[in-house]
Parts: C-alpha cells; sequence; structure tokens
C-alpha cells in the first residue's frame, strides 16, 4: 500500500476537496492557538501554486448534526487569509447549492472555507449521502488532518473512496516521523508515558511493551505500578482497581523483554497545590498523609541516563504534576535531556498529546524534538497502534 503524492499531480483548474482540522482553541472568536491554521499552510500553498481551486473543509468543537452559530468557522477566514496573504472566500454551509455556487465562482489558485461539516447531522454517521454531495464540489480530495484521523465520518473516511484521494503534506510528513518513531523505527526504542491514570491508557501501554526496549512510566499512572509491586503511596493519585492490570502488563514487558522503568525516588507534598511544602524521598518512605507529585533527581537521572542509550524516543504524558510548580521539574528536566540529544542528532524524539505539547512549550524545547505531534485522540489511537480510519482511507494499491 502507497499513497498518492501531490508533488507530482497534474492539478490544473482542479477542484481540490481538502479536509484540515482547523478546530483551534478560541475565546470570544479570537483564535487563542494557530497552530493547526499554520500546518494547513504549506498544502494550501502547493495546491494554489499548482493552479488548483482549493476547498477547505474542517469540523468546529461538537455540534451534534445542528448549525450551532458559535461554533461556525466564519471567524478562521481573516486569520487564515492574514497568514496565507490573500483573499478566502466563506460558504455558509459546507455542501448543496450554497457550497456548490460558492465552488462555482472559484478560479485556479483561490481558496473557499466551507462552512462547519459537523452542522451536517449526516457528518458523523459517514452518512454516503454527505460523501457524495461532498464529491459533487471537488475533481480530487486531499486530507490533512491527521489529528481527526481517528474519526470515520463523511469528510475524513467516506469521501476518500469517492475521489482520486492525496495525504495532505503535514498528513504525509506526519505518517513519516510516526513511522520513524513505531513502525519502522531504530532501536533502541524507548517511550516515556506519563499522564494521570492507567486506565485511560491501558491499550497505550499493552501496544507499547510489545514494540519499544524501555517503557518509562511517570506521573500519576507511576503509582499504580508502584503499588502493584507493593510500595506504599499514601494519598497519592492510584488507581487500586487496577493493579493486577498494571500487573499483567508488566508480565507482558517482561516475556517482550521490554524493560518498565519506575521512579526509584519521589517528590512528594500534603497538598495537591502549587508550591505545596514538600520533600523528596525515597519511594517506600511515603506516609499516609503525603501524595507523590513528581519524579525525585534519581530517577529523573536514571531517565536521562535511559533516554542516552535509546536511538528512538515515543513520548506522551507529564512525569507529574507539570502545571503545578515545583512540581514540574521532573518533567521539565527530562524534556530538555531528550531535546539536546535530539538536537545534536542522536535521538530522534517523538511526542504528542495535548499535555505533552503545553510540557514541552512550557520546557522551550518543543522546537528541538524531531517531531511534535499537535494530535490528542488521533496520536493516542496510534500510540495504541490501530488503524486510522482517515489514514487508511487514504492508502492506495499500489
Ligand atoms: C481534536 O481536536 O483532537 C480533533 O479536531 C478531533 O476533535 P474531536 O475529538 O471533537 O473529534
Amino acid at each position: 500500500m502507497t499513497f498518492l503524492s501531490l508533488k507530482t499531480a497534474d492539478l490544473q483548474g482542479k477542484r481540490a476537496f481538502v479536509r484540515v482540522d482547523f478546530n483551534v482553541p478560541m475565546q470570544d472568536g479570537v483564535i487563542t492557538d494557530d497552530t493547526r491554521l499554520r500546518a494547513a499552510l504549506p498544502t494550501i500553498a502547493l495546491l494554489s501554486e499548482k493552479g488548483a481551486k482549493v476547498i477547505l473543509a474542517a469540523h468546529f468543537d461538537r455540534p451534534k448534526g445542528k448549525v450551532v452559530p458559535a461554533m461556525s468557522l466564519a471567524p478562521i477566514v481573516p486569520a487564515l487569509a492574514a497568514l496565507l496573504d490573500r483573499q478566502v472566500a466563506f460558504a455558509a454551509d459546507c455542501v448543496g447549492p450554497v457550497a456548490e455556487a460558492a465552488v462555482a465562482q472559484l478560479q485556479a489558485g483561490e481558496v473557499l472555507l466551507l462552512e462547519n461539516t459537523r452542522f451536517q447531522p449526516g457528518e458523523e454517521k459517514n452518512d454516503p449521502e454527505l460523501a457524495k454531495g461532498f464529491a459533487r464540489l471537488a475533481d480530487i480530495y486531499v486530507n490533512d488532518a491527521f489529528s481527526a484521523a481517528h474519526r470515520a465520518h463523511a469528510s475524513t473516511e467516506g469521501l476518500a473512496h469517492l475521489l482520486p484521494a492525496y495525504p495532505g503534506l503535514s498528513m504525509a510528513h506526519e505518517l513519516d516521523y510516526l513511522d520513524k518513531a513505531l513502525g519502522n523505527p531504530t532501536h533502541p526504542v524507548m517511550a516515556v508515558v506519563g499522564g494521570a491514570k492507567v486506565s485511560s491508557k491501558i491499550d497505550l501501554l499493552q501496544n507499547l511493551v510489545s514494540k519499544v526496549d524501555i517503557l518509562a512510566v511517570g506521573g500519576g499512572m507511576a503509582n499504580t505500578f508502584l503499588a502493584a509491586r507493593g510500595a506504599h503511596v499514601g494519598k497519592s493519585l492510584c488507581e487500586h482497581d487496577l493493579l493486577d492490570t498494571a500487573r499483567a502488563i508488566e508480565a507482558q514487558a517482561a516475556s517482550n523483554k521490554c524493560q518498565i522503568l519506575l521512579p526509584t525516588d519521589v517528590v512528594v507534598a500534603e497538598a495537591f497545590a502549587a508550591h505545596a511544602p514538600h520533600r523528596t524521598c525515597e519511594i517506600g518512605d511515603v506516609t499516609d498523609q503525603e501524595m507523590i507529585l513528581d519524579a525525585g533527581p534519581k530517577s529523573v537521572a536514571a531517565l536521562a541516563a535511559a533516554l542516552e542509550t535509546a536511538k528512538t524516543l515515543v513520548w506522551n504524558g507529564p512525569l507529574g504534576a507539570f502545571e503545578l510548580p515545583p512540581f514540574d521539574i521532573g518533567t521539565m528536566e527530562a524534556a530538555r535531556t531528550a531535546a539536546a540529544l535530539a538536537r545534536s542528532g542522536r535521538l530522534v524524539a517523538v511526542a504528542g498529546g495535548g499535555d505533552t505539547v503545553s510540557a514541552l512549550n512550557q520546557a522551550k524545547v518543543a522546537d528541538d524534538f524531531t517531531f511534535v505531534s499537535t494530535a490528542g485522540g488521533a496520536f493516542l489511537e496510534w500510540m495504541e497502534g490501530k488503524a486510522l480510519p482517515g489514514v487508511e482511507a487514504l492508502k492506495h494499491p499500489s
């Protein structure tokens, strides 16, 4: 299976339906982070340069098949026009006569944004009639929305079967790096998985222990593993009903020769609050009143030493309560170590997931990582080893 390439395609005068992810954070109609708009720019520019008529389609929020004016994509238009430095037309519907009329107005190289695809009840149902309606607007289909590729919706999946389907440049770039991280990586491969709960990442952990050489577990979920090994974790976040699950994952790791790295020392406090009085202690010395809020210096040093031995890193989730200083230190130090190794070319470092991106930005190292995915749910499903319908639908029998 391969993918068609936009770079070699003849697109002059062709109408391109381009699925992007413009589900950006917005406050009072103002975009507070335009990363996802910027991610779409190379594909839009390439299509325009090649003389295609660019028809952008996206969802925004979860209107559940109804027109919700507060979830209109209209506020995206000025921001996108400014980034592209060219006019962007807007169609008040994403399908049917309004959309068809707007497409008919387009000249080669021009850009049109369609209204929120999720205003249509058929979008999330992957309704074939809606997909046919989209197909009537265009000659080719481009999907540049990796972060929505875990959804089998009419604009992310159904439509891909009705027109020649291409990955956009951002999608292709993302797939390439994700393949370097877990698909076809250089070993040793290390995964760092943090965050609050084992329960939300069971599939992900099970997949990783079959693929990576070292799995470092941090954050609240490490407490569940520590408790499963018999450690006393006091008031720490810990899923006591999942101790057997943690043990099963450890057993799976052992049979796959995957080493699991857990904290050996921790930073503890009696209150879950920024600057709460705290101390560093060994695992085993945590009292009933204390909760673990960060990895300790020995644990961070062990993680750094493991990173030194790795050739590939895939990271999801913080190692501690990084939003509450000083319990961000473990995550920040580990992020800086990985970034330095990536910068020097010794490590392919790939990270993703909402909290992880915030943590890397807080450490000011996101740019040093080899690749940082802004996808949330799609990145997690990829780490779980699941096929993403939006990606599968682009595959072309070679
Ligand atoms: C995201 O923001 O992760 C994507 O746009 C998908 O959004 P959804 O979770 O509402 O499908």
